[in-house]
């Protein structure tokens, strides 16, 4: 079986709404310090472009999720693999995600994150899929909407594969 990446999203295109993103993050926040808190892996490359545009005193944390096992299909149960290595109470609070599928993640995160005390907790995502919703979650600063498909790069994997390929794109098997 041989396999192709069809590009959706290219590297222009991304990193163009990532500037805009961190425009919009800087004007909301003002002046206040916020703490991205990075969700691994998957998102190491969208924060790394993302906090470069966000003009704001700011510390990052990073938080390990597992949600899927080698498949493409959420195991609906999410695992914290790696906590926060400092307390978030009285913090504003911005999560950092690659893509919002079924949004299980997320609303694990927003429920598990509001009982440490922050000042506020927000989400930022690269991508949504809202075809694949199971819970509905709010995104408050959204990169792009996109079809029901299964993409890769950008920091995005397939069982590991592909997180290196500077552009979003479908995996496509003949
Ligand atoms: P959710 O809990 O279903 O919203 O899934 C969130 C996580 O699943 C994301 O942070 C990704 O790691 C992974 N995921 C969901 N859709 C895709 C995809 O199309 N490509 C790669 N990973 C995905």
């Amino acid at each position: 079986m041989s396999e192709r990446l069809v590009e959706m999203l290219s590297a222009k295109d991304i990193q163009t709404r990532v500037k805009e993103l961190g425009a919009e993050i800087t004007q909301a926040y003002k002046d206040k310090p916020l703490v991205l808190v990075v969700v691994l892996k998957g998102s190491f490359i969208f924060a790394a472009d993302l906090c470069r545009h966000i003009d704001l005193p700011l510390r990052v944390d990073f938080l390990g999720v597992r949600s899927y096992g080698e498949g493409t299909e959420t195991s609906g149960v999410v695992q914290i693999t790696q906590d926060l290595s400092k307390p978030i109470a009285g913090e504003h609070v911005l999560i950092v995600e690659d893509i919002v599928d079924t949004g299980l993640t997320i609303a694990h995160l927003m429920d598990l994150f509001r009982t440490r005390g922050p000042k506020s907790v927000n989400v930022c995502a690269l991508l949504h899929k809202p075809a694949r919703a199971r819970v509905s979650v709010k995104v408050d600063y959204l990169g792009f909407t996109i079809e029901d498909k299964f993409v890769v790069g950008y920091g995005l994997d397939f069982a590991e594969r592909h997180r290196n390929i500077p552009y979003i794109g479908i995996v496509e098997r003949d």
